[in-house]
């Protein structure tokens, strides 16, 4: 199922396999984490390939010329009674934003949605992302809710960055050991195993035992 529109020249249609990597990259380029560090964080290869698997009616590109030139993800959420499409992705190129690719893109996914049983749309963007603000807004998109996100940075966390230096020690030891495998002695599976609770409460033991190999 496609659409194209003589006029503008805009074709939209559904991603293929081929389209994952170029519509990776085209996202690399526009979530970037000068701008955006949460869609940074979180686009990756796995977000196109996960839902061209799960959503793949959802998941659309926008051609011009042969070149892609946008792409929409999304995703349908059911709950109780209610359906909602959820538009998680959307992405121009910097070379025809302002073209209205983003438009039909939107245009298309909505429709799709309906006709699946959607009465109800949510999208989620960066508050400083004013383009996409503005965009969603004319679409009809409003009634903002902020979703605040808390942020930490173990290293310098008290307990948190001791578990790190920790894992780094434990890390240099198992390095240590794998240069010397004719003296490293094989641990029973079951000791193997286990999980260590509290590494923390262990450390001393642990460094008693590396001293002794
Ligand atoms: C937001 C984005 C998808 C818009 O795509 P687009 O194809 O340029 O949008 P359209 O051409 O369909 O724009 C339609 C309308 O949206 C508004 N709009 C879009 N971009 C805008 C911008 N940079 N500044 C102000 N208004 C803007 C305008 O009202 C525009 O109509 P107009 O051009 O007649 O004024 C695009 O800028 C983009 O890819 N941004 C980076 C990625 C991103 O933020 N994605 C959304 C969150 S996941």
């Amino acid at each position: 199922m496609s659409s194209f529109d003589e006029t503008e020249a805009i074709y939209v249609r559904e991603l293929g396999i081929d389209d994952i990597a170029p519509v990776y990259h085209l996202g690399e380029g526009l979530f970037t984490s000068d701008l955006y560090p949460y869609l940074y964080r979180t686009w990756d290869e796995w977000e196109v390939i996960g839902l061209y698997n799960t959503d793949p009616e959802y998941c659309l590109v926008a051609e011009t010329d042969g070149e892609l030139a946008g792409f929409i993800l999304g995703t349908i959420i059911t709950k109780a009674s209610w359906t909602y499409g959820y538009i998680l992705w959307l992405g121009v190129s910097p070379k025809f934003q302002r073209r209205g690719v983003a438009d039909k893109l939107v245009d298309k996914v909505v429709a799709r949605m309906i006709e699946d049983g959607a009465r109800f749309m949510l999208v989620d963007t960066d508050p400083t992302n004013t383009s996409a603000l503005k965009f969603f807004n004319r679409k009809g998109f409003g009634n903002i809710r902020q979703h605040i996100f808390l942020s930490m940075n173990l290293s310098k966390h008290e307990y948190y960055g001791r578990l790190i230096d920790y894992e780094h020690q434990k890390a240099e030891r198992a390095g240590y050991r794998r240069l010397r495998p004719a003296i490293r002695a094989r641990k029973p599976d079951s000791v193997a195993n286990e999980v260590v609770l509290n590494p923390l409460a262990g450390e001393s033991q642990t460094s008693e035992d590396q001293s002794s190999t």
